[in-house]
């Protein structure tokens, strides 16, 4: 396969100007990065939803920034052309722009990240202009944003009268105006979304918020049906059933295992006849 140049926040910017779909998976260790980078994925989202999917919580709320920094190493060890985000998690960027700054900081430092994501439209601008002042690219995040589930009280459609539809408008500008390099759309109608998509210059990415928008992200586990734990959405399409193929090869490991099928010869290694003489006078 032709190596592919890396993609960049210009890149995507293009991407949206000529009119070509921008996807986006999310990914949170080594093997899915590779995997992504090969099918050809433009960005990975190392998401905090890895607290519902590898991490076993009911919401985004629990994971830390080490969680983060740990897992966003990983999945860009194994993606070496494809564009990494990496979500700054719950409250990391709510205090101090000194402290956000740092938090993000440790995101691109250690985490090796290219770019940090934020949830929330104007209440949030003033980080995201400070951290795009500062050199690091941001992504942001409106509309259904799950580090706000507790408050928001459900997976519900956001932007569905004209009063909430008009602030999600003016939340997404407020963040192409901080400096952010695209923003990512969650759940909301698909005439919203497409409007958003063209009142911006920047790529919009959508995830349940229709085809208008400038590219679509899914979480890995739900878009290859590996065991998530995220209650089944309407919006997400099954790729692949990969979570029943593991399942099958475990219980048939386990089954070998118990009748002792496995290891057959094959797996196995012969001693020496001569080290077996010497130890027990013949082979065994
Ligand atoms: O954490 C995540 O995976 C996300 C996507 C759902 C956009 O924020």
């Amino acid at each position: 396969m032709e190596k592919r140049k890396p993609v960049t926040t210009s890149k995507l910017k293009k991407m949206k100007t000529d009119g070509v779909p921008i996807s986006v998976i999310t990914a949170y260790d080594y093997p899915s990065a590779v995997l992504a980078e090969e099918a050809g994925v433009d960005v990975i989202l190392v998401g905090d939803s890895l607290g519902n999917v590898v991490l076993g919580y009911d919401s985004t709320v629990p994971v830390t920034l080490d969680d983060m920094v740990y897992h966003t190493r990983a999945v860009v060890r194994g993606a070496k052309s494809t564009f990494v985000v990496a979500d700054l998690p719950f409250m990391t960027y709510h205090g101090s722009i000194d402290q956000t700054l740092r938090n993000a900081a440790r995101l691109m430092q250690e985490g090796v990240a290219h770019a940090v994501k934020m949830e929330g439209g104007a209440e949030i601008a003033e980080a995201v202009a400070a951290c795009t002042r500062a050199g690091i690219p941001v992504m942001g995040h409106i509309g259904l944003t799950p580090q706000s589930i507790h408050q928001i009280g459900g997976y519900k459609i956001q932007g569905k009268n004209s009063e909430s539809a008009r602030k999600l408008l003016e939340d997404a500008k407020a963040l192409e105006q901080a400096g952010a390099f695209a923003v990512v759309l969650e759940l909301m109608t698909e005439q919203l979304a497409a409007h958003i998509s063209e009142e911006l210059s920047i790529p919009t990415i959508g995830i349940g918020a229709g085809p208008h928008c400038d590219g679509q992200v899914l979480v890995f586990h739900d878009a290859l049906g590996y065991a998530s734990n995220i209650v089944p959405k309407r919006f997400v399409k099954e790729y692949a059933s990969i979570g029943d193929t593991v399942r099958k090869g475990l219980i048939k490991y386990v089954e070998e295992v118990k009748n002792r099928e496995f290891p057959a010869p094959s797996h196995s290694f012969q001693m020496e006849e001569e080290v077996a003489e010497f130890l027990y006078g013949s082979k065994k």
